[in-house]
């Protein structure tokens, strides 16, 4: 059997052994080696707001490589590590961040940090809620608290203990049903919860936003109860949903923030766990350290580059993000008009085609590479028994031409799958 030597989740060792390789990327398009050119809606894997080979970030990058390229952040702290801590904990209304290596490794040092926050109050409380729709990473913590596809778990039991779930509801637009779980589950658990992990808007489980007042809510909860709000904001962080940060543009104010993917626009790996100042004061009058800690956590190239990318913020407003998204989401709600059985949903450039059958996995990558074909790498969604779709992060930089061409292949594939969409 023809072993691949690359191994890729969620694909068997003889699988993906593809005939051609990516070469080169230019704003929203990649070319593979056979020369074939496509539209990148994975956008990376959803990190790559600002295109390929942004000419503010590559200069970014290659500036600091000449000056200083690593610093051993034990011993001492880099000008550019502090000058983005500051810059991004202003912007956050943070007070200090730890530097990590990605999303995952942000969680792990998330839920230590809510056990570490509870054992030095004096209380007893361990357990971390997450909500069963939520996907916070594939290293152990982060993937025992993640409860979309945790079928695939079952081979690597046990995970870490003192998880509990909290029930999305089936009717995801219905705020009331979203506020009577959160209640429910704060009623049963509070007195043992020491924190709760939210995504914003949950990616992997289908592209379906927390209704601002379920957020509002939970805050409150965590507030009066002592327990720490983690905000996962790994894929919505830096503008993907049409506003800069979710938590912060709705005037919630977690104690924790999980920042990557898009934080150094995919081109090196970075994750930045931020903490408020009732955290950090805790910390601090108890003298408590924080014993998380990755040799290369913090990379000087991966902070230059991010450092760019929070330059590239300060104009946000000029990429359209929320205008651009609708403009998709009204195209491709026109051309499946005629069809019953599907729905777009979304906000700013994280949008989901929902498919009300449920297709089988294999049919999700029969369609992937029909849509691939026809020049357009997107993503799916498959949580058996609750959703599945396709989902699309067009980078920032896409322009209405680009959403338009990309929405019209989508939907000239999806008319050809009668089982999907009828
Ligand atoms: C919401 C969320 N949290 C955490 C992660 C894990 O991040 P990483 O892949 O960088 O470990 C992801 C990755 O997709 C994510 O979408």
């Amino acid at each position: 059997m023809n072993i691949n030597p690359v191994i890729k989740i969620n694909q068997r060792m003889y699988e993906g052994n593809e005939s051609a390789f990516i070469t080169t990327g230019e704003n929203i398009y990649l070319y593979d080696s056979n020369g074939k050119k496509y539209i990148d809606f994975c956008g990376g894997i959803w990190n790559v707001p600002f295109g390929y080979s942004n000419p503010t970030i590559n200069n970014r990058i290659t500036e600091q490589l000449k000056r200083l390229p690593f610093c051993n952040l034990i011993s001492n702290t880099a000008d550019i590590q502090h000058h983005y801590a500051v810059r991004l904990c202003k912007l956050l209304g943070s007070s200090a961040l730890l530097y990590t290596c990605s999303g995952s490794e942000c969680i792990e040092a998330a839920i230590k940090t809510c056990r570490l926050y509870q054992t030095i109050k004096g209380s007893n409380r361990r357990d971390i809620s997450a909500f069963n729709l939520s996907y916070h990473g594939t290293s152990y913590g982060a993937m025992s608290v993640s409860g979309v596809d945790n079928q695939a778990f079952n081979y690597y039991y046990p995970m870490v203990g003192g998880i509990k779930w909290i029930s999305a509801p089936r009717d995801i637009e219905n705020t009331e049903l979203w506020l009577k779980a959160i209640e429910e589950h704060f009623r049963q658990n509070a007195d043992a919860m020491a924190g709760i992990i939210i995504e914003p808007v949950f990616g992997s489980g289908g592209i379906i936003p927390l209704p601002y007042a379920a957020l509002k809510r939970l805050e409150e909860l965590c507030r009066e109860n002592d327990i720490l709000l983690v905000a996962d904001e790994v894929s919505t962080g830096f503008g993907r949903t049409g506003v800069p940060f979710v938590f912060k543009s709705y005037g919630i104010d977690p104690d924790l923030t999980c920042l990557s993917k898009g934080i150094t626009n995919g081109y090196l790996p970075l994750g930045v766990l931020a903490f408020s100042s009732r955290v950090t004061g805790v910390f601090a009058e108890k003298h408590a350290v924080l014993e998380h800690f990755s040799s290369q956590g913090g990379n000087l190239l991966a902070i230059a580059a991010a450092d760019a990318v929070l330059d590239l913020m300060e104009n946000y407003e000029e990429f359209e993000v929320s205008s651009k998204g609708e403009y998709f989401k009204n195209i491709l709600k026109e051309l499946l008009s005629p069809y019953k059985n599907v729905s777009v949903r979304g906000c700013g450039l994280m949008l989901a085609i929902s498919f009300n059958k449920e297709p089988q996995t294999m049919r999700f990558i029969d369609i992937l590479a029909k849509i691939r074909k026809r020049g357009l790498l997107t993503y799916h969604f498959y949580n058996p028994g609750y959703n599945a779709g396709l989902s699309f992060f067009p980078p920032y930089t896409s322009s209405r031409m680009d959403l338009q061409d990309a929405a019209e292949k989508v939907v000239s594939i999806l008319k050809h799958c009668p089982d999907i969409i009828c």
